[in-house]
């Protein structure tokens, strides 16, 4: 049996600008995992999930990103030579709560990794993190043209991760190219796609809350780009661009007041894109959630799409992060007990 252990993740800065090719994030991820076991099967391809309601299912009745999960890594087989096998994969996520409450902390992009590298290892294929990011890239792509895939790196490196994604209409040219193996697609440069792992900040304590309102990113997204002008959407594009060049730089450079200052700007910028396109990415929660940071000395924004979900805040002293959690609680947001997991086998896979 092969089990792999897969973290949420959360946004720290670039959401929205991401979506576009080139465009950049960062992203942690976070110690609340996805679990997949997957044990070798004489003939049927299995999965049993809570999506299935706890039953066996063939593999093709189970949620979509799971399913075409397995479709790149069987091309990945199939275009080795290899023979088709068969399998159970068994999915348990404590990404969301059991009783149905979702924090957003990226279940897909977790399970699409979670199966590439599960399904991947009954393979016998000895992946990198790498190449765990283009086939999960390749999944979440087919399943969803629009979305960036930010959250796939995160799950996949671990840590603080820098993400930029690739031209997505190119790879899918590849991709449905049926000339092109997929080995060769892993081996070859992907136009402007980057991941990396980043230095965490020194000192500065990350706090994340939770405003108790699920949101929906896809909504969000088409909202926002329905509401924008083709040229205001790019001018945040641009903006949010250089932050989050400053971040990485400051990051890099182990300069905490620069991350902080970084971090607060592409806030400023986020707050600014859902003002001009008429939708609410800051509710009211998540400016509670700022201000009472700010309060403190320190910065915070939404994470993600916003409109609820979870708040990021940056704390430079670790003595304030309890009376950060007891103003939010005072607030109506949730303090999440979440830290930053960083693998312990975490193999190198940049990719620039
Ligand atoms: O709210 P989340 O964590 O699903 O993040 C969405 C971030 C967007 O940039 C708005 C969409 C995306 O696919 O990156
Ligand atoms: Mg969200």
């Amino acid at each position: 049996m092969i089990r792999v252990d897969v973290p949420g993740k959360l946004f720290v800065a670039g959401e929205y600008a991401v979506l576009e090719p080139g465009g950049a994030a960062v992203l942690v991820a976070v110690d609340r995992f996805l679990t997949v076991r997957a044990t070798p099967h004489d003939s049927r391809r299995t999965v049993t999930s809570e999506h299935t309601g706890g039953r066996i299912v063939d593999f093709t009745g189970a949620p979509r990103p799971v399913v075409a999960a397995v479709a790149v890594v069987e091309r990945l087989a199939m275009d080795a030579g290899r023979r088709r096998i068969g399998f159970e994969l068994d999915i348990r996520s404590a990404l969301d709560e059991a009783d149905g409450r979702k924090y957003g902390l990226g279940s897909s992009g977790a399970v699409t990794v979670g199966v590439v590298r599960a399904l991947g290892a009954l393979y016998g294929f000895d992946l990198k993190a790498g190449e765990v990011v283009k086939l999960a890239l390749l999944s979440v792509f087919s399943d969803d043209p629009h979305c960036s895939g930010g959250d796939v790196a995160a799950s996949a490196l671990t840590g603080w991760v820098a993400y930029r994604s690739p031209d997505r209409a190119r790879v899918a040219e590849w991709w449905s190219d049926p000339r092109t193996s997929l080995g060769d697609l892993l081996s070859r440069p992907w136009p402007l796609l980057a991941v990396e792992n980043l230095a965490a900040p020194r000192a500065l304590e990350l706090v994340i809350g939770w405003t108790g309102r699920p949101a929906k990113s896809r909504s969000l997204v088409a909202a926002v780009r329905a509401g924008i002008s083709e040229a205001g959407f790019r001018r945040f594009r641009e903006e949010s661009d250089a932050c989050v060049a400053r971040l990485v730089a400051a990051l890099d450079e182990g300069d905490d007041q620069g991350t902080a200052h970084a971090v607060a700007e592409v806030g400023l910028l986020v707050r600014a894109l859902g003002e001009l396109a008429g939708v609410v990415i800051e509710t009211p929660e998540l400016a509670d959630l700022r201000v009472r940071a700010e309060a403190l000395g320190g910065v915070a924004k939404s994470s993600g799409a916003g409109g609820g979900d979870c708040g990021i805040a940056l704390l430079p002293a670790p003595e304030d992060v309890e009376t950060l959690r007891r103003s939010w609680r005072a607030a109506g947001v949730v303090p999440l007990d979440l830290r930053v997991h960083t693998s312990d086998d975490r193999r190198k896979g940049d990719l620039r």
